[in-house]
């Protein structure tokens, strides 16, 4: 099967009474049990639900893992697969990694008596330097949030292996439509659903895929005991948006590289950071590990050029907005938004500036994108 034939027919046929053609929206809290050890194969809604197991069938599908557990949030997936750590673990982390996972990790795991080391994983051999003998996990975000640089999964996720570390991919900024980290040898592929994999942002969700039965038991046992499930609704939206997820992609990706190639060189753009553009210093990894090169573009503006809000103002069809990966283009100023969960030397180290800009380009048409930039750029 293609993807996009999995996309759509993985999940569904749910209905036996009806053969409804859309998968059926089961918002129970419970179910009947007929005696005291027997029941449909569900008995409670945080432990498992028939329309979230649908959604999850199909995002393992299409990460290619053994199963997946869909989550209330991105951020949950994050809580749940760190939740496989222990006081006393150590952390191997990129530094350019979205501002949320950072302070989670930063706040609130490294207060649990796990350490985390943010280093700049563009070189592979950086993770091996930073590896210690408690190392249990290594963290990639790949092309990372804002900067889009690229990571070599395949040799990061041997190196882990090589250690008897986990290896995790948060795919999100790709989706498996673009980017298959299980194929690479990774062992755990995180998503925030809310983005891409949804797509019409109008769900927070998050999605957990393991590639073995023992971690796909381990993340189900710690989604039932914290109790981060997502709710059937959220589940249900996510279903029915993931279906579109390989036209969507193609038709960001397309918008994306034309938006890129716009503001390259354009004289009050200092940096454009878009995989795709082979001035990208991640462009030929890219392409080896990458089947397109997705929706997220961002760029600095030389200094002292042009007040921010005075550009986010001008635009009509980029709303200024967090988040990214629905339909509608979006802009937001990273520094200040998205990443200000980041403390000030993390952000510089990582080097996002006051002046990046983060545009999730949507798939609107994109002469009318490129026409509201050229005319907010004036
Ligand atoms: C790459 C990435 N991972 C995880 C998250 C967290 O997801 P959520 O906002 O759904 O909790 C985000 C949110 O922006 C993100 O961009």
């Amino acid at each position: 099967m293609g993807f996009n034939t999995k996309a759509v027919h993985t999940g569904v046929a749910k209905d036996s009474q009806y053969k409804s053609v859309t998968t059926p929206l089961y918002t129970s809290s419970n179910f009947a049990f007929s005696d005291i050890s027997t029941h449909t194969g569900y008995d409670y809604t945080r432990s498992g639900n028939p329309t979230r197991r649908a959604a999850e069938e199909n995002i393992a599908t299409l990460e290619e893992g053994v199963d997946a557990r869909c989550t209330s949030t991105g951020m949950s997936a994050v809580t749940g697969v760190l939740h496989l750590l222990q006081a006393g673990d150590h952390v191997v982390c990129g530094n350019d990694i979205y501002g949320g996972t950072f302070r989670l990790m930063h706040s609130v795991f490294s207060k649990m008596g796990i350490v985390f080391s943010f280093i700049d994983m563009r070189k592979a051999q950086n993770v091996t330097e930073a590896l210690r003998a408690n190392t249990k996990m290594v963290w990639i975000e790949t092309p990372s949030n804002p900067l889009l640089n690229i990571v070599d999964i395949e040799a990061v996720a041997a190196i882990a292996r090589k250690h008897g570390a986990i290896s995790v991919v948060d795919n999100t900024f790709m989706t498996p439509y673009y980017q298959k980290p299980i194929r690479l040898g990774v062992d755990i592929v995180l998503h925030s659903t809310t983005k891409y994999i949804n797509g019409h942002s109008d769900v927070v969700g998050g999605a957990i895929v393991s590639s073995s039965k023992t971690l796909a038991e381990q993340i189900q046992f710690n989604v039932n005991a914290l109790g981060i499930g997502e709710a059937p609704f959220d589940a249900w939206l996510v279903l029915r948006g993931v279906k579109t997820l390989g036209l969507r992609m193609e038709q960001h990706s397309r918008n994306a590289m034309a938006v890129a190639q716009f503001l390259d060189g354009h004289p009050s753009i200092e940096t454009v950071y878009y995989p795709g553009l082979p001035s990208h210093p991640g462009h030929d990894l890219a392409k080896r590990q990458m089947s397109g090169f997705g929706g997220m573009v961002s760029f600095d503006f030389k200094p002292n050029t042009i007040d921010l809000n005075v550009f986010f103002n001008r635009l009509t069809y980029f709303t200024l907005a967090e988040s990214l990966g629905g339909v509608e283009s979006l802009v937001e100023a990273p520094y200040f938004m998205s990443h200000a969960s980041m403390t000030e030397s993390a952000r510089t180290e990582a080097g996002i500036k006051q002046t990046n800009v983060r545009l999730s380009v949507g798939i609107e048409d994109v002469n009318d994108l490129l026409d509201d930039l050229k005319s907010a750029l004036k």
